[in-house]
C-alpha cells in the first residue's frame, strides 16, 4: 500500500465523536485531492461511495435516474423493507411520487411568497433580540438560533405558538440521534432497534406523529388558512401527513438554527469581517451565502444506485450506497478561490449547502436566506458586535452540522 493509499484506508467519515470535536476538513481535503469518488468501509453496513468534489455531488443531485433517494432512503441507515414504508417521507421519495408530493408545498416557499413574509420575520427577529440582548452575557444558541425558526416555521404550518417549545424538544430529540446529551436513544446501541420503524430510530418521532394527527385532525374539521390546513384537506393518507409534518419541522428548524449560530461563530472568529460587513451593509446579500457556505449545516445525504453507473472513472453497482458531502463540496478549492477564507464580499459563491441539481433542492431556501439576513441585518441596525464569552459545544453527528451552546458577551 503506498502512503497515500494507507492515509485514505484510515479515514472514517462515520466516526460521531470526530465531529463533536471539529468539522474532518483534512479528510476531506484529502478525498477531493486523491480519491473523489471514495470507496468508504463501514463497521455496520455494507459500505458507500464518499463523493467529495463540488461536481460530482452536483451530478449526482441532479440524476435521479441512477442514484435514487426512494430505493434505499437518504439516511446512511439501512432500512429493511417494512422501514423504508414506514418512515418514508418527501424527502425519500422520486419523481414521479416526489413530484405529487411537492406540488402541495411549491406555493408557500417561493421567493415571492417568502419575501412576503419579511415583516413577519423581522417582528419574530426583534422581539428575540430584544429578549436575549440585555443579558449581556448568554447562550446565542438557546436565546437567539433556536428560537427564531421553530416560530417562523410554526407561522407558516398553523401551529400554535404554546407548542413552540414542545416541537423544538422533539426536532432535537430525532435529528441529534448520535449526541447522548439530545436523545435518549442513541442510533447505534441496540435499544434503537426497538423504534426502527420510526424516523430517526427515534420514539420522539411517536410524540411527533402524535402531535401531528390531532393538529390535522382539528384543521380537518375548522380549516384556517394556513399550511397544515391544506395539506389535511389535500387527500393524502395518515402516513404521509405525518411523514411530511415530521419533515417540515425537523428540515426547516434544526438547520436554520445551525446557519444562524455557526454563522454567528464565524463573526466572532473573523471580527474583521463584521467591521466590513457594518461599513458596506450592500454585502449583506454575499454574506448570506458565505455564513451558508461556511457552515455547512447538514454534512451529507444518501442516494441509492438503481443500476451500475460509473462516476468519475469509478465503478458504482446497482444497489450501492452513495453519500454526498455538501460540507466537502463547499470547500471544492477547484470552485472556491481560497475555500479556507471566511469572506462576506466572496463573488461568484455557488454554496451547495441546500443541495443542488436535482428536484429535491431545499424547498425552504429562500426562508433560511430571510432568516439568516434579518438576524444579521438587526444586529448591524443596534450596532451589536459579539465576541465570545466561553467555549462552544458542538453535536455529536456526522449528519448535522450544530452547535449545542455558544456562550457570547455583547460588547457593544
Ligand atoms: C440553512 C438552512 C437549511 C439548509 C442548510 C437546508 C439544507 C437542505 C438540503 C441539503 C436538502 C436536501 C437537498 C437534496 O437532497 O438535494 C434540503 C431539503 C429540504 N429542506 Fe432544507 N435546508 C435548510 C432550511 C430549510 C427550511 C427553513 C425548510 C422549511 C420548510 C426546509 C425544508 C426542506 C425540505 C422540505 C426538504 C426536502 C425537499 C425535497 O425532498 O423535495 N429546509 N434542505
Amino acid at each position: 500500500m503506498t502512503v497515500t493509499a494507507e492515509t485514505l484506508a484510515t479515514i472514517d467519515l462515520t466516526d460521531n465523536d470526530r465531529y463533536a470535536e471539529a468539522v474532518p476538513y483534512a479528510d476531506f481535503d484529502l478525498l477531493r485531492r486523491e480519491d473523489p469518488v471514495h470507496w468508504h468501509p463501514e463497521r455496520d453496513g455494507p459500505g458507500f461511495w464518499a463523493v467529495t468534489r463540488h461536481d460530482d455531488v452536483v451530478a449526482v443531485s441532479r440524476d435521479t435516474a441512477v442514484y435514487s433517494s426512494q430505493f434505499g432512503a437518504t439516511a446512511l441507515e439501512d432500512l429493511a423493507p417494512d422501514a423504508l414504508a414506514a418512515r418514508r417521507s418527501m424527502i425519500d421519495t422520486d419523481p414521479p411520487e416526489h413530484t405529487r408530493l411537492r406540488r402541495l408545498l411549491t406555493a408557500d416557499f417561493t421567493r415571492r411568497q417568502v419575501a412576503g413574509y419579511g415583516d413577519r420575520v423581522r417582528d419574530t427577529v426583534r422581539a428575540v433580540l430584544d429578549t436575549a440582548l440585555p443579558h449581556t452575557t448568554f447562550d446565542l444558541v438557546e436565546r437567539v438560533a433556536t428560537a427564531i425558526p421553530i416560530r417562523v416555521l410554526c407561522q407558516i404550518l398553523g401551529v400554535p405558538q404554546d407548542d413552540e417549545a414542545l416541537l423544538i424538544e422533539l426536532g432535537d430529540r430525532m435529528i441529534a440521534n448520535t449526541d447522548p446529551d439530545l436523545a435518549e436513544v442513541l442510533l447505534d446501541s441496540p435499544a434503537s432497534d426497538a423504534y426502527r420503524l420510526l424516523p430517526f430510530r427515534s420514539p420522539a418521532a411517536l410524540d411527533m406523529h402524535a402531535y401531528s394527527r390531532r393538529l390535522h385532525d382539528r384543521r380537518r374539521v375548522a380549516p384556517r388558512g394556513d399550511l397544515v390546513s391544506r395539506l389535511a384537506t389535500a387527500g393524502l393518507t395518515g402516513q404521509e401527513e405525518d411523514a411530511m409534518f415530521l419533515l417540515l419541522i425537523v428540515a426547516g428548524n434544526e438547520t436554520t438554527r445551525s446557519a444562524l449560530s455557526l454563522g454567528v461563530q464565524a463573526f466572532l472568529e473573523h471580527p474583521g469581517e463584521w467591521e466590513r460587513l457594518r461599513e458596506r451593509p450592500d454585502l449583506l446579500d454575499s454574506a448570506v451565502e458565505e455564513v451558508l457556505r461556511w457552515t455547512t449545516p447538514l454534512h451529507h445525504f444518501r442516494r441509492t444506485a438503481t443500476r451500475d453507473a460509473v462516476l468519475r472513472g469509478r465503478r458504482i453497482r446497482a444497489g450501492d450506497k452513495v453519500v454526498v458531502w455538501y460540507t466537502s463540496a463547499n470547500r471544492d478549492e477547484a470552485v472556491f478561490k481560497d475555500p479556507y477564507a471566511f469572506d462576506v464580499g466572496r463573488y461568484p459563491n455557488p454554496q451547495i449547502a441546500f443541495g443542488r441539481g436535482g428536484p429535491h433542492r431545499c424547498l425552504g431556501e429562500h426562508l433560511a436566506r430571510l432568516e439568516i439576513r434579518t438576524v444579521l441585518a438587526e444586529l448591524l441596525r443596534r450596532g451589536v458586535r459579539l465576541e465570545a464569552a466561553g467555549p462552544a459545544a458542538r453535536i455529536r453527528s456526522n449528519f448535522t452540522n450544530g452547535l449545542k451552546r455558544l456562550p457570547v458577551r455583547v460588547v457593544a
